[in-house]
């Protein structure tokens, strides 16, 4: 069987190649794709500019600093969805964030970075960006 393709591959075998490559090429797009529902219209560059402007982008903040463990949406990943912390007050939203702090005393666990340790975006996280963030948060679905 083998000897009729002469050392060539066979059919199967590249059947296989092209569907890894399809799949490969699939896979980058739905990424690329959803960096770019992060990232508004590009890539970190803009995510980084965007949001030091005098007025904080709550959604570019978002992506950029929250939306790797809270979710796209807030839905949830490393760390937990965010409908419960957006029935604090703004004050408390902001303890939270910035020093893992829940309203009800709870310390939040060591994984959720403390903002005003870790800065925001590379400078000391300012309460009008904690404001967009959770102005954001609740435009989502
Ligand atoms: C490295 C992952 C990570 C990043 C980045 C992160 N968080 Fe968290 N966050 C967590 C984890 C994990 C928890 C749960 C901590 C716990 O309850 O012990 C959490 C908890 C929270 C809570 C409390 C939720 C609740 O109901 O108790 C809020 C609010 C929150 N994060 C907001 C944010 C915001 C806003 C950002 C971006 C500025 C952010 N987080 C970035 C991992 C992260």
């Amino acid at each position: 069987m083998n000897e009729a393709h002469g050392g060539w591959f066979t059919p199967g075998q590249i059947a296989g190649f092209v569907g890894l490559l399809v799949l490969g090429a699939a896979l980058g797009v739905g990424s690329y794709q959803a960096g770019q529902r992060l990232a508004g219209t590009g890539g970190g560059a803009v995510v980084a500019a965007a949001s030091s402007a005098a007025t904080p982008d709550g959604r570019v903040l978002y992506a950029g600093s929250c939306a790797g463990c809270h979710g796209a949406n807030a839905e949830g990943a490393v760390g937990p969805a965010l409908k419960v912390a957006l029935a604090w007050s703004a004050a408390d939203f902001r303890h939270a964030v910035l020093d893992g702090k829940a309203p009800e005393g709870r310390t939040l666990g060591v994984v959720m970075p403390r903002f005003a340790a870790t800065g925001l975006d590379g400078a000391p996280p300012t309460d009008a960006q904690m404001d967009a963030i959770r102005a954001y948060l609740t435009t989502l679905p």
